[in-house]
């Protein structure tokens, strides 16, 4: 059990679920006057630390070009983390101990000379702290200096050798890269400063509880395993989709992106991963994504050569969704040209060219503007071979002759955590009518503890030096070269995006891979 921090109100308990606890070290958060920083690394920071998960010695020093006193930063991070921490309110008692380890460092991280004195003062500071100089970079800046900030830590003599036990590790946020040469090219410069084990690349789906449990329900369970393959699955769908449109300030950053690079190309791809990988020999960081690996490998359009039958791109357009209430386009949105061709939704059909899935259609599909948030995998099985029973169900004068559905089981991401698994039973009576019904596990309902954020669990996991829940550099470009093809056909003109009004789910034509299939897309569960 981890050491409590003395005097503080605690009484969260999900420390015991939790296990090891982390090194103690400096991390230092690159670009820390973000939005990121405030929405979600101190808030991590600051639970990690109410929970005891926070090394006793540890320091965070936010660094960036601002000029800024300790004090000020604290101030600004004590209303960050009191809008969002989840341990309920943060006391100014507890906000004074846990803020002596918070410090400011003044310094443009694309400016090398800078870094001398940035380690002259880390060292001071270690130094006072009791420290023996293991250090974490959080690299949360605008992608174009993660190369000049690690050829910077470099050049100051901050990077140690791989294996030194005074080691430094290295956490970049996506995206990295964007397209396949531009990753191969930054992996390729980066190691030439770090070593693969000190890099961790973020994916924070991977940090998310239930994501994690995906491996769980299927490697810890007996029956479903045996089912999941081609000769039970007859289609999965994958879905990310997000109500919200483009926030404020984040324009010019997505009209670069588009829905394929946000989200696409990694977070429902690492969901695709966990749902069709083989179990791992041991439960283990490099086992895992060797798995993982061999699923992106295998990843292929399968015969489809035209890259429109197996890709939709869609942009969102203005909408009253309700009387009154107008959403803007995406071409409305701040920061936005009024003519951008950029997708705000992505659907592909896929397949997971081996053994165990060929022939099983992966539908994905991510989205801004859609009805509502929700993230799911939904595992469609074949029909029973035979129709033993029917139902007429009948309204007035119209029947309609209801048989059995197919079982659904349904990985439930977010909102509304669960797991639930869709089957017919008979309806109480004096004949045989089927009926369907849903077997469901909802989290709130069965653990009172409540779920960990995912960079509450990354954060610890880059204390512990555990890689599991990061992308390695192989994996990143696997999933690159997936989708590089269908980014080139769509910036190449190949494709104008298709519109649909926002709150609606996607443009018409993604039906349309689905269609040859006698497919439809689901509408997912979410209890609104
Ligand atoms: C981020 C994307 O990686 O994931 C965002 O950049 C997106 O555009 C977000 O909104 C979705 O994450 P979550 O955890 O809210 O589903």
């Amino acid at each position: 059990m981890p050491e409590h921090q003395a005097g503080t109100t605690e009484t969260f308990s999900a420390t015991q679920a939790w296990g090891e606890m982390g090194e103690d070290a400096s991390i230092l958060i690159f670009g820390a006057s973000g939005d990121l920083t405030a929405r979600k690394l101190l808030p991590a920071l600051y639970t990690l630390w109410k929970t005891g998960y926070l090394p006793k010695k540890s320091q965070i020093i936010g660094v960036a070009r601002r000029e800024k006193s300790d004090e000020v930063f604290r101030q600004e991070m004590f209303e960050a983390v009191g809008t969002a921490s989840r341990t309920g309110e943060v006391t100014e008692a507890d906000w004074k101990q846990f803020a002596v380890r918070l410090h400011y460092r003044q310094v443009d991280i694309s400016d090398a000379s800078q870094y001398t004195n940035l380690k002259t003062s880390l060292e001071e500071l270690e130094q006072k702290s009791g420290l023996s100089g293991k250090r974490i970079v959080y690299m949360a800046t605008a992608p174009k200096l993660f190369l000049p900030a690690v050829e910077a830590l470099d050049a100051s003599g901050m990077i140690p050798d791989y294996d030194n036990e005074n080691w430094l590790r290295v956490v970049f946020e996506k995206p990295f890269g964007h397209d396949l040469a531009s990753a191969k090219r930054l992996s390729h410069s980066l190691s030439r400063h770090l070593h693969e084990s000190q890099i961790y690349r973020i994916d924070h789906y991977l940090g998310k509880e239930t994501v994690q449990n995906i491996l769980l329900f299927r490697f810890g369970n007996a029956i479903f395993e045996p089912l999941l393959n081609r000769n039970h699955v007859d289609h999965i769908q994958i879905t990310v989709a997000e109500s919200q449109g483009i926030e404020r300030g984040r324009g010019g950053y997505y009209d670069q992106s588009g829905a394929l690079r946000d989200v696409m190309q990694n977070h429902v791809l690492q969901l695709l991963c966990l749902i069709a990988m083989e179990p791992p020999a041991l439960f283990r960081g490099d086992d895992i994504r060797d798995e993982k690996m061999k699923v992106l490998q295998a990843l292929s359009p399968g015969d489809q050569q035209d890259i429109s039958r197996w890709a939709v791109a869609g942009q969102y357009t203005a909408n009253e969704i309700e009387p009154g209430k107008m959403l803007p386009g995406y071409r409305e949105e701040d920061r936005i040209p009024r003519d951008s061709r950029r997708e705000t939704y992505i659907a592909l059909k896929a397949f997971v060219d081996n053994w165990r899935w060929a022939g099983v259609p992966f539908y994905l599909r991510t989205g801004k503007r859609m009805p509502y948030r929700v993230s799911e995998i939904a595992v469609q099985f074949k029909h029973p071979p035979m129709n033993l029973f029917t139902t007429v169900e009948c309204d007035g004068d119209m029947c309609a002759m209801v048989e059995a559905k197919p079982n659904t089981l349904v990985f439930r991401i977010q909102p509304h955590e669960g797991i639930e698994l869709s089957c017919s039973t008979k309806r109480p009576g004096m004949q045989y009518q089927i009926h369907p019904v849903t077997m469901d596990f909802a989290y709130d309902e069965q653990f009172e503890i409540g779920l960990p954020e995912a960079y509450e669990r990354l954060l610890l996991d880059v204390m512990r030096g555990d890689t599991t829940l990061f992308t390695r550099s192989d994996e990143l470009e696997a999933a690159w070269k997936f989708v590089t093809p269908v980014l080139e056909y769509l910036e190449g003109g190949g494709q104008d995006p298709e519109f649909y009004p926002a709150g609606t789910w996607g443009p018409e034509a993604a039906e349309r891979l689905l269609e040859a299939a006698g497919h439809h897309w689901r509408k997912p569960s979410v209890n609104l």
